[in-house]
C-alpha cells in the first residue's frame, strides 16, 4: 500500500546539513514522547488516533446520524482549531459545487462563530429560515466570545423554528468537562455533549469529536480518517529512524531554511482549491505553535495554478525570504480528457487525448522548476490520492512535525498567550464586567 512521502530539494539543503540534525531533532522527539519538553501538559494528541476504541467511533457515529436523518443544514459553530480541521477534511472530501446539490445523502455543513460579522449573521440566519437545521457548538473553554454570540442567535431561531423540545435534541455541544458557559449551558438545557480533554489544545484537536462529528456527519467515513493518522503515528513514531521519519525530515528542513538561509516565510502549495482549508488548517497549526518569542516562521498559503496569475511574480522575483511545501496529489478522483477539436482554433490540440492532470502536473512541475531557479527552495508532501485515509495520514504528519518543529525552533508549540491581547482590549472597549481597569485604560490611550 502507498502512503505519503516528503522529498525535499536537494540543492536548497543537502543531505549531509539535514544528517546533521539527527541528535537534536531525536532529542526533541524524545522530549515529545517521554513528556519533557515544553507545554508537556498538551501531547493528548500524541497516541490519540491508537487510542480512538469502538464505543468512541459508535457514539459519533450515532449522534451524526440523528443530525442527518433530522437535518437539511447543520450549523458548526467554533473558531481557529474549533472548527478548521472539520472545514478542512470536509472541504477536501466533498463536491467542489456541493451547496448546489439538490439530492443528498448528508446535511448541508454550514460554519458560524467563526467572525463577528452583523452581514454574515444576518444572512445565514435568513438562509435557515425556512431550512430543518440542527447546531453542533464547539468551544473548549465554553467563554469564547464569537461562537458564544453566534450560538445565542442561532438557538433562539432553533427554538423559534422547532420548538424548544425538538431543539433540545439537535444541539450538540462540544466542550470541556466541567468547566466554562457553554458546559454550563449544555448541562441546564439536557443537550447531547462531547469531551474535548484538558490535554488537546484547539488546533490540535480535529481527531477527536471537534473535528470527527462534522466530518461524519457531512458523511464521510471517520475510520478510514483516524486508520491513516493511526498509520502516521507509528511511521513517525519514537521507533522510526531519524533518516525515515518524514515528520522529523520536514521539521528540520525548514528549521534551516528558517535560521540558516533567511526563509522566514513559508508557502504552502496545493493544485486542487478543495484543499484551500487544509491550508487554512495549517496555517492556524503552525503560526500558533512557533510564533513567539518574537520567533517563527510566518505560515502563508496559495491556490495553484490560480494564484500563479495574482502572487506568481512575487514568488518568482520578489524577496528571497520564501520557501513553499507542495501538497501534492499523485492521482485524481476522476478521469478527464481534453477533447479534439477539428477547427483548433483555440490550438489546444496538442494536448487532446491528454488527462487534465496530465496538464495540471505539468504546471507543477514546470512551477517547481522555476520557482527552485528563482531560490525559492520546494520542499514536496505527496499523497497517494485525496480520500479520507490519506488525509488522516497528512493531518497527522503536519501534527507531528508541527510539535518537532517548535521545540527545535525552542518554542512551546502548545500554548497561544499572544491570542488573548485583542480579546482583553476588544472587552475593555465593550466594557464588560470585571475589564473595569482595563477599559478606563484603553480610553486613555484613544484620546
Ligand atoms: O488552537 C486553539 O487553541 C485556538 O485556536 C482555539 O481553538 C480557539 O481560540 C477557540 O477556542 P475555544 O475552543 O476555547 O472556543
Amino acid at each position: 500500500m502507498e502512503h505519503i512521502q516528503f522529498f525535499s530539494d536537494k540543492s536548497s539543503v543537502s543531505k549531509e546539513k539535514i544528517a546533521e540534525y539527527k541528535e537534536k531533532a531525536n532529542q526533541c522527539i524524545s522530549a515529545l514522547h517521554e513528556g519533557t519538553g515544553k507545554g508537556n501538559d498538551f501531547l493528548g494528541w500524541l497516541h490519540l488516533p491508537s487510542s480512538i476504541d469502538e464505543t468512541q467511533f459508535a457514539e459519533i457515529e450515532n449522534t451524526a446520524k440523528l443530525l442527518q436523518d433530522s437535518c437539511e443544514v447543520v450549523v458548526v459553530i467554533g473558531i481557529g482549531g474549533s472548527y478548521l480541521g472539520a472545514k478542512a477534511v470536509i472541504d477536501a472530501l466533498s463536491n467542489s459545487l456541493d451547496w448546489l446539490q439538490k439530492v443528498r445523502k448528508s446535511p448541508i455543513i454550514v460554519y458560524a462563530g467563526h467572525n463577528i460579522s452583523e452581514d454574515y449573521l444576518f444572512e445565514l440566519q435568513e438562509f435557515l429560515k425556512d431550512k430543518k437545521f440542527g447546531i453542533i457548538s464547539i468551544s473548549k473553554s465554553g467563554t469564547t466570545t464569537e461562537p458564544a454570540l453566534a450560538f445565542r442567535l442561532l438557538k433562539t431561531q432553533l427554538e423559534e423554528q422547532q420548538g424548544k423540545a425538538q431543539a433540545q435534541k439537535l444541539i450538540i455541544a462540544i466542550t470541556d468537562r466541567s468547566k466554562g458557559a457553554l458546559r454550563k449551558l449544555a448541562e441546564q438545557e439536557g443537550y447531547k455533549t462531547f469531551v474535548i480533554e484538558d490535554n488537546i489544545g484547539g488546533r490540535y484537536s480535529v481527531l477527536t469529536p471537534v473535528g470527527l462529528l462534522p466530518i461524519a456527519t457531512a458523511g464521510f467515513d471517520i475510520r478510514q480518517l483516524v486508520a491513516g493518522a493511526a498509520f502516521m503515528e507509528s511511521y513517525c513514531g519514537v521507533e522510526t529512524p531519524f533518516e525515515k521519519n518524514l515528520a522529523a525530515q520536514y521539521a528540520v528542513v525548514r528549521n534551516e531554511l528558517y535560521q540558516q538561509k533567511g526563509k522566514k516565510i513559508e508557502i504552502l502549495v496545493n493544485f486542487h482549491p478543495k484543499l484551500h482549508y487544509v491550508s487554512e488548517w495549517w496555517k492556524q497549526l503552525y503560526g500558533e505553535s512557533e510564533g513567539k518569542d518574537h520567533k517563527g516562521i510566518f505560515p502563508a498559503a496559495v491556490d495553484f495554478t490560480t494564484d500563479l496569475h495574482s502572487m506568481g511574480q512575487w514568488i518568482q522575483e520578489g524577496e528571497r525570504s520564501i520557501f513553499e511545501t507542495v501538497i501534492s496529489i499523485k492521482k485524481p478522483n476522476h478521469l478527464k480528457t481534453v477533447p479534439f477539436d477539428t477547427e483548433n482554433l483555440d490550438g489546444l490540440n496538442y494536448l487532446a487525448g491528454k488527462r487534465v492532470d496530465e496538464v495540471n502536473k505539468m504546471a507543477e512541475l514546470g512551477t517547481m522548476i522555476a520557482h527552485v531557479d528563482g531560490d525559492v527552495p520546494n520542499l514536496k508532501v505527496e499523497m497517494p490520492k485525496l480520500n479520507e485515509y490519506y488525509l488522516g495520514e497528512l493531518l497527522y504528519f503536519f501534527e507531528k512535525a508541527c510539535g518537532i518543529s517548535g521545540y527545535l525552533l525552542g518554542v512551546n508549540p502548545f500554548d497561544q498567550p499572544g491570542v488573548e491581547a485583542y480579546k482583553k482590549n476588544m472587552f475593555a472597549l465593550l466594557e464588560k464586567p470585571g475589564f473595569e481597569k482595563e477599559t478606563k485604560a484603553i480610553m486613555e490611550k484613544l484620546k
